[in-house]
């Protein structure tokens, strides 16, 4: 079997290798393509059998019946969401995809906290003035968070990883999840999103981008945010109206914000621009605030998140080789091993 695996950076490889060799010696022959697939990069899945993607990947119909025709059957995600990808159309193709639902919830947790405490603590301005010899600590002033109202908008695994943190740094805490299980009132309450945006200090995103939750902090719902209350988005960039963030960062309704996504970040993640001009206003504005802190898409990225991702990547793939039902599958699994019955996956 012949994979491509596309977006492919030297840890992608790294890992997926010493997996494969480790635990699925046979499982399959790994092509990499350090640039994303599209419409233009497509025609190098010629021949192969599965196609491995992330994040910034294209997977639209037209991209997805490409595939298909150039005798893909399987993709993997080596990423949970997948947002990305257009479901109806794989499905009506009888594409297997699956995805890593949960490699490290931890990590992004413990990374949207990161982000916050330098946002607040404002770590990041300390370190470059103290490289200068410069010790002065005006302008560094920050709060305490022991005490304070966090809220946390989805509570499925990050969003729970998240509170237990938060709950240990004493914070109360609120969650907005319409889906919500009972495992978040140990740490906090549940309380519709206008309550949780009119209470908390800080407001963090784990909630997945969806139709319905597109732009969901928009001009209206930064209107009813607790004034100078810090938001923090390690989800997906596309929950944020990042124009009338902008706005709400400019007349200090929004006292910070720190993002690890971005709506428009497809064009620019996960690559060097610091020769070009970069041609993104909006975020260059937004690169201008103090009190703005951006990264570019590593929540996820700690040594034991990419050994799960690998692993469980490859072992949705054996699973798809070997027909035994996969349950980080997206799509309807019948109609994907229906299909592989008359026409069987080539070895
Ligand atoms: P999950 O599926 O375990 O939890 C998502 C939660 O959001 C669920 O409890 C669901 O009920 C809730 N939800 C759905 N619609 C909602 C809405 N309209 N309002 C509020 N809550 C809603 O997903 P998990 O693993 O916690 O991941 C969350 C998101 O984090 C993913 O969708 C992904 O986009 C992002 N992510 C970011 C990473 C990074 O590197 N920055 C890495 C991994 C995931």
């Amino acid at each position: 079997m012949k994979l491509a695996v596309f977006s492919a950076k030297a840890h992608d490889r790294t890992y997926l290798e010493q997996v494969r060799d480790a635990r699925f010696p046979d499982l399959c022959k790994i092509d990499f393509h350090a640039f994303s697939l599209s419409q233009e990069t497509v025609p190098l899945a010629r021949g192969c059998d599965a196609i491995c993607v992330f994040v910034n990947d294209t997977l639209d119909e037209a991209v997805l019946r490409a595939l298909h025709a150039y005798g893909v059957r399987a993709i993997l995600l080596r990423c949970a969401g997948f947002n990305h990808v257009h479901l109806p159309t794989a499905e009506a193709l009888g594409l297997f995809v699956a995805n890593v639902p949960a490699y490290s919830p931890e990590a992004v947790a413990e990374f949207a906290v990161a982000l916050i405490q330098t946002l607040n603590r404002k770590t990041h301005r300390a370190y470059n003035r103290v490289r200068e010899g410069n010790f002065n600590i005006e302008g560094l002033l920050g709060n305490t968070l022991h005490g304070k109202t966090v809220g946390i908008v989805g509570v499925g695994r990050i969003g729970l990883a998240a509170a237990r943190i938060f709950n240990g740094f004493g914070c109360r805490l609120l969650a907005y999840d319409p889906f919500a299980g009972e495992e978040f009132r140990q740490y906090g309450t549940l309380v519709e999103l206008d309550e949780l945006l009119r209470e908390s200090h800080i407001v963090s995103l784990h909630c997945p981008l969806t139709e319905g939750t597109k732009h969901l902090i928009n001009e209206e719902t930064l209107g009813k945010i607790r004034p100078g209350s810090l938001l923090v988005n390690t989800s997906r960039g596309g929950l944020i109206d990042t124009t009338a963030v902008i706005q709400a960062l400019k007349t200090k309704q929004l006292g910070g914000l720190a993002l690890d996504v971005y709506e428009a970040e497809g064009e620019l993640f996960y690559n060097d621009h610091s020769g070009e001009i970069i041609e993104d206003d909006v975020l260059m504005r937004l690169m201008t605030f103090h009190n703005v802190l951006i990264c570019g898409h590593q929540g996820f990225f700690t040594r034991e998140a990419l050994e799960e991702i690998s692993g469980v990547t490859l072992s949705n793939l054996s699973d798809f080789v070997s027909g035994i039902s996969c349950k980080n599958s997206l799509v309807t699994e019948g109609h994907v091993l229906a299909r592989r019955d008359t026409e069987p996956v080539r070895l």
